[in-house]
């Protein structure tokens, strides 16, 4: 299992990850093509017996001393076996690199794996956002320093 970098040629394995894992507000390849030709985010994914089993995306913007984790997932099959773990880690490891003092994300509060992942990653629930994704449910901001 190793994490790298992203190239053109996973961006299917990553939008097939994406659909699998949310309902609402997923990353499109449109997004996502534009997200990377600005060039400040990383890409990352984890791969598995050669195959692309979850990505981080982090963005990065000019003079802000927080990076943003905005999306990270792996695929169904590949759960439970520390690969989110290792995408974090990277995720945090690519920000602190690009001299973020923080990383911060935005997750549905009822989302228990990704909850618990992301405390025990030593990520502050900082608050309670209003109508956050596209069917209006809520999502809860953490961030970490880093
Ligand atoms: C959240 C997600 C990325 C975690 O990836 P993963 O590879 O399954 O996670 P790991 O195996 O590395 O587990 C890391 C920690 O996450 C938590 N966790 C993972 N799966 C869990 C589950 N089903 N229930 C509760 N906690 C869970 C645990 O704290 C776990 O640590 P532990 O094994 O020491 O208890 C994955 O569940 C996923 O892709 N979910 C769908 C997409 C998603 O919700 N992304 C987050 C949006 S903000």
């Amino acid at each position: 299992v190793r994490v790298r970098a992203a190239r053109a040629a996973d961006v299917g394995a990553i939008l097939a990850i994406e659909d699998e894992a949310f309902r609402t507000d997923r990353l499109t390849r449109r997004k996502l093509v534009r997200l990377l030709s600005r060039g400040n985010c990383a890409l990352l994914v984890v791969v598995a017996r050669r195959e692309v089993a979850g990505y981080a995306l982090v963005l990065f913007r000019r003079g802000a001393a927080s990076a943003r984790l905005y999306g990270i997932a792996v695929r169904a099959p590949d759960r439970g076996r520390g690969l989110g773990r290792r995408l974090l880690r990277a995720a945090e490891a690519v920000a602190r690199r690009r001299g973020a003092a923080r990383i911060t994300l935005e997750t549905d509060p009822s989302n228990e794996a990704a909850v618990r992942l992301y405390r025990s990653h030593g990520f502050r629930l900082v608050r309670r956002l209003g109508p956050y994704y596209e069917d209006s449910s809520p999502a809860d901001r953490w961030s970490k320093g880093l």
